[in-house]
């Protein structure tokens, strides 16, 4: 009975361990989860920070690399080294939204495999054509 127990508990805290669930948790409280191409101007006020399916958009299309597999590899590392290090030097989104919101703070309690999860989610879950939709 024990046994059976241990292995519920293990097998739920793995299900827990998806991107969606860690960014509502620690990310959501600045980074709105979507909003359209064509609703930013009237969205734009109540912003705290860029949303995030335009965030996976601006990498993206930041990161030219030709393969596939690669460009997601970079993309993805680019993300989870941003959460640790976000910089002056190095941030991809627009100079008019750093103007206003400042840079993110560091988010260093991810452990790796949260930080993995929730950056290839953030690549995966949004689409370039799905932002520029009407
Ligand atoms: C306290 C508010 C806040 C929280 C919480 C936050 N961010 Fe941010 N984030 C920002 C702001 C503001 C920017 C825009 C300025 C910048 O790029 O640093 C930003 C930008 C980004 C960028 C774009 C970096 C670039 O190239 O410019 C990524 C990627 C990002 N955040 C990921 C995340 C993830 C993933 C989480 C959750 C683990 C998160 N952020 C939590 C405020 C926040």
């Amino acid at each position: 009975m024990k046994y059976i127990f241990l292995v519920l508990i293990s097998l739920s805290s793995l299900m827990a361990l998806d991107g969606r669930t860690i960014f509502n948790k620690e990310c959501a409280s600045c980074h709105r989860y979507k909003v359209k191409k064509y609703d930013f101007a009237k969205e734009k006020h109540a912003l705290k920070a860029p949303p995030m399916n335009e965030i996976s958009r601006r990498i993206k299309k930041r990161i030219k690399v030709y393969f596939e597999d690669i460009h997601r590899f970079a993309v993805i590392s680019f993300i989870k080294e941003y959460i640790k290090h976000p910089s002056f030097d190095y941030y991809m989104c627009d100079d008019k939204a750093v103007a206003r919101f400042g840079i993110m703070p560091a988010i260093t309690h991810l452990s790796e495999e949260e930080s993995q999860t929730l950056a290839e989610w953030i690549y995966d879950h949004y689409s370039i054509e799905e932002y520029e939709k009407k």
